[in-house]
């Protein structure tokens, strides 16, 4: 080694020793943040939407919703910092709270609304539900699978806003089984699917995810990312698909990757032994959620 290529590679570790102070510095700062966050939700009366709520999720999403490159490292720091570690559950359990009270509060404004469509197009989250769904389409057709020739599909955890199987059925139209443990996301789910697509396409089903037979029946199933919160409720959903799918069904679990884990359950692949896998998708951009394809063999 040359003298001046030795004090290249010396000033190359200090730049890289200082990146990875900065790199931990900003964990530190991220994860005091999101704990700050969490807490300030917590804090609130309840999460339905309102000036307060809608600005502390905007705030959240936003940090969360930074994705790539030194980003993995920075996530997997703020994702082992204690105050996350410690809070994680209820940082899931309150996004599903506040996702839920928004997906309410929309659904009944749409199921009311004299031209559906147009109050639909004021959601604010619609054109990432509508890319998500383009995304799983497109997804399936590397794998030779052709959506548009299924003649069932089922959407386990569908919601009050069922969007996901509205976007897929605008898409594919195909007639979707939707299935939720809620009555009153299956009351206003239905009201709200009939409002925007008219009557039969969307038929909803009050089941948890985990007990819905009907679901053998169906060519491809979407798993909702916020159906089953915890590993063991998704593991127990996951066991009872793999029971009950047919032999080439195929199966697309919603996850999360680096810090989007905070604002939903991720899935490990080994979590899904035994299915045939098919492949993974991490969306860069503002689509929060990653896919997984999965065949039962
Ligand atoms: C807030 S929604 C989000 C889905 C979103 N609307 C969509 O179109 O993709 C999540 C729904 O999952 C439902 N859910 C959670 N766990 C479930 C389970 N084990 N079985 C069925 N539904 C479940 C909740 O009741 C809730 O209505």
């Amino acid at each position: 080694m040359t003298p001046v290529a030795g004090r290249g590679a010396v000033h190359r570790v200090i730049a890289e020793v200082g990146d990875l102070a900065l790199l931990n510095d900003s964990s530190l700062d991220l994860a005091a943040r999101v704990a700050a966050l969490y807490e300030s939700l917590r804090s609130q009366p309840d999460l339905a939407p309102s000036s307060v709520v809608d600005r502390l999720f905007g705030e959240l999403v936003e940090l969360c919703g930074e994705h790539g490159g030194d980003l993995s490292l920075r996530a997997a720091g703020v994702l082992d910092d204690e105050r996350i570690t410690s809070r994680l559950t209820g940082l899931h359990e309150v996004c599903a709270e506040g996702e839920y009270l928004l997906e309410r509060h929309w659904a009944s404004r749409i199921a009311a609304a004299p031209r559906p469509r147009e109050e639909l197009a004021g959601f604010p989250y619609l054109e990432n539900y509508r890319e998500l769904t383009r995304l799983e389409i497109n997804l399936l057709r590397c794998f030779g699978v052709e959506p548009s020739a299924a003649e069932r599909i089922c959407f386990l955890g569908a919601g009050p806003l069922p969007l996901s199987a509205v976007c897929l059925y605008d898409e594919l139209a195909v007639p979707m089984d939707v299935v939720d443990r809620s009555p009153d996301a299956v009351t206003l789910g239905s009201a709200c699917g009939e409002a925007l697509l008219g009557p039969g396409a969307l038929r909803f089903h009050r089941a948890d995810a985990a007990d819905f037979e009907p679901v053998a029946e169906a060519d491809i199933v979407v798993l909702g990312a916020l159906a089953g919160l915890d590993q063991e409720a998704k593991n127990v959903i996951l066991g009872s698909l793999w029971q009950r799918l047919r032999p080439g069904a195929v199966l697309l679990v919603r996850s999360a990757a680096g810090l989007r884990r905070l604002l939903y359950p991720a899935i490990g692949v080994q979590e899904l032994s035994g299915w045939e896998q098919l492949g993974v998708l991490h969306p860069l951009n503002d689509v929060i959620n990653s896919v997984i394809v999965l065949r039962r063999p």
